[in-house]
């Protein structure tokens, strides 16, 4: 590594993936690091993979101006490159590696003074690892979940419940004129915040959501309540997260490469079958999907992404590596790496959101 006082490189690589805000933070990491310090910035490719097969480019101004409403990542991301466990394909099977001496050999090279890693829990323990291991690490959180500790908000979130809020919205005329039950299942991964958020801005009837385990037959009652009542739809809003009392999660798929390998997904189609049997009214499911990870960042993801990349680049002028930037008190601060990859942020039971939520009928299957 060079001489810490010059601060005249900086690496940026987007792990895990992609959501609405990453472009923006890049943008303002960049441009600040460029005009305020002088410094040259490398762009990574592909999250981790890019330290691993030595993938990187020079990104200039041009490269970084334009870019703040721009969705997904101009570096490209991964989710399958974890370079403490990094899953390789030998015939049908997948044997995990260590091959961080190779990602650490490729930061070395780069002689650059620090490393922004970009991305979620996964991301920011990778970062942490390679902090022990003697990079000068800077973490900034980004997920759509909304799950990351050491910041009460990541940008993303805000662009992902916009969306899912908007897709319950038009979800309520076709609902009301067909007197169906129309679940939304959305995103969050083991966190209910996306459910919550949008469940409530969208008016859901009932909302699922991980941290509170549902029961069939309330969830059934909770329909024929409002039938009985002349609200002869109802609305569902569930966390791909969300479980009966006593039950597991719905799995959709298992990606062998990757060290984090569990995809969630279906739940809504398991509630469908339940309902439709236990209510005798007509059910549907949509699955919103990777539809909350696309597209433009709202404007307070925006404001957020850009607030945290000039924060970042302040770290890093003043050494204060192995920090992650975050958000607590609705002030612009840090907090350790460690703290940052320590398991999933879920709601709180005592959230104030579920409460008036409750407080006005809504249901959580509990
Ligand atoms: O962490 C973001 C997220 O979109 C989760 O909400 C979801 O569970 C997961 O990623 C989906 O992963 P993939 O892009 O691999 O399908």
């Amino acid at each position: 590594m060079k001489d810490m006082k010059k601060k005249s490189r900086i690496a940026i690589l987007t792990g895990g993936g992609d959501c609405p805000g990453i472009n923006a933070v890049i943008r303002a990491v960049a441009k600040k690091a460029i005009l305020k310090h002088g410094m040259e910035i490398i762009g990574v490719e592909d999250g981790y993979e890019g330290l691993i097969y030595n993938r990187h480019r020079r990104l200039h101004y041009n490269d970084v101006s334009g870019i703040l409403t721009l969705g997904g990542t101009i570096l490209g991301a991964s989710k399958n490159s974890n370079p403490y466990r990094f899953g390789i394909q030998k015939g049908k099977n997948v044997v995990f590696k260590d091959v961080s001496r190779k990602a650490i050999r490729t930061a070395k090279a780069l002689d650059i003074d620090a490393l922004v890693c970009i991305g979620g829990d996964g991301t920011q323990g990778i970062a942490f690892r390679l902090l022990q291991d003697g990079l000068p690490v800077v973490g900034i959180p980004k997920t759509i979940d909304n799950d990351l500790r050491g910041t009460d908000i990541t940008f993303g979130f805000d662009s992902a419940v916009a969306i899912a809020t908007e897709a319950v919205d038009r979800i309520h005329s076709t609902a009301e004129a067909h007197h169906r039950v129309m679940i939304v299942e959305v995103m969050g991964h083991h966190a209910g915040w996306i459910a919550l958020y949008a469940g409530v801005a969208g008016g859901g009837d009932i909302i699922l959501i991980p941290e509170i385990p549902y029961k069939i037959e309330s969830v059934a009652a909770k329909v024929k309540e409002r039938h009985r009542k002349g609200r002869r739809f109802s609305i569902v809003v569930v966390a791909e997260g969300a479980k009966p009392k006593g039950g597991d999660v719905v799995i959709k798929k298992i990606i062998r490469k990757s060290a984090d390998p569990v995809r969630l997904g279906g739940i809504g189609f398991v509630l469908q079958d339940a309902l439709e049997r236990m209510t005798a009214i007509e059910s549907r499911t949509v699955v919103l999907g990777h539809l909350q990870r696309g597209g433009s960042p709202t404007a307070s993801d925006r404001i957020l992404a850009t607030q945290l990349g000039a924060k970042a680049v302040d770290l890093i002028i003043k050494d204060d590596f192995g920090k992650m930037v975050s958000v607590q008190e609705g002030k612009i601060t840090s907090v350790p790496l460690q703290v940052a990859s320590g398991g999933p942020r879920t709601v709180p039971l005592d959230h104030p959101l579920v409460a008036a939520a409750r407080s006005i009928g809504t249901s959580f299957g509990d």
